[in-house]
């Protein structure tokens, strides 16, 4: 039940995120990535969002994620494309691939979904390992979150059929030593106003500090750190920005 992503999340995550939908990533993703001629991973690619649009501009990316349900929307967007990647169903702890990779992108925060600070290492060091010599990794964190708004919040979308999908979300735990949030999200399919079927997700994330990710990534061994505030590349991160974007290198 911990950020697994099910049958419900997936299809509210496809139609408030769908394909093409940018924070102001996608265009800063694509332009980093210019020049990069070799083959690119997407860890944690979900629905396709971010993926399809690299595929379409002519990048060689591969993606795997943890959730059925979100491999198979993006299987879908891919077929209705005309586009086949390879996608597989792998967990950032455990995945594993023949070759290396030029680049590994991990756009939308989908890091911060692990809670544990040695877990995060060792990803970040099974990145580092999967990656050929002179490969860069590029991910966002949002710091902002950990200090959000606690009160219950209610989204709704229309489904392609129209019935009525809600998400309620509530923070039930912050824990400021672990640096680590947890929220209840409680997704629901109405039909005709009746409940046709429902989900609840334990939703942790943890929150990183900026220099505490550079010393981390220091520490596995990626070198030429470079840390942007809301997509300015080099721009150090200032208070209240959204987002803060690590790109660095694995040493030749
Ligand atoms: C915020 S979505 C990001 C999707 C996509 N990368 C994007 O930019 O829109 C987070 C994704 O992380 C996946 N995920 C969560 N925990 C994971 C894990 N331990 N290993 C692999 N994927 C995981 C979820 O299934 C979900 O698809």
């Amino acid at each position: 039940m911990n950020n697994t992503y099910g049958r419900l999340a997936s299809h509210v995550y496809n139609l408030d995120k769908y394909i093409g939908k940018t924070f102001g990533d996608i265009d800063y993703y694509r332009e980093r990535l210019l020049g990069c001629r070799g083959p690119i991973l997407e860890p944690a690619v979900g629905n396709g969002r971010a993926l399809i649009p690299l595929l379409e501009a002519g990048f060689d990316v591969s993606g795997f994620d943890a959730s059925q349900d979100m491999l198979d929307y993006c299987r879908a967007h891919c077929t209705d494309r005309g586009l086949a990647p390879a996608l597989s169903r792998q967990t950032f702890e455990t995945f594993t691939y023949a070759q290396r990779f030029n680049a590994i992108v991990v756009p939308a925060g989908s890091l911060q979904l692990i809670a544990d600070h040695g877990v995060a290492s060792a990803v970040l060091t099974r990145f580092f390992d999967q990656l050929a010599p002179g490969g860069r990794l590029i991910f966002d964190l949002y710091p902002g979150d950990m200090v959000a708004d606690l009160q219950p919040n209610i989204r709704s979308w229309q489904t392609e059929t129209g019935d009525l999908l809600t998400l309620t979300s509530q923070r039930v735990k912050t824990d400021v030593i672990g640096q680590t949030t947890v929220s209840h999200l409680r997704y629901e399919l109405w039909q005709e106003g009746r409940l046709a079927s429902s989900e609840l997700e334990f939703f942790t994330m943890r929150w990183w500090g900026v220099q505490e990710m550079m010393l981390t990534l220091r520490a596995v061994g990626f070198a030429d750190i470079v840390v942007s505030g809301d997509y300015a590349f080099g721009r150090v991160p200032q208070d209240r920005d959204h987002v803060a974007t690590f790109e660095c290198r694995r040493p030749e």
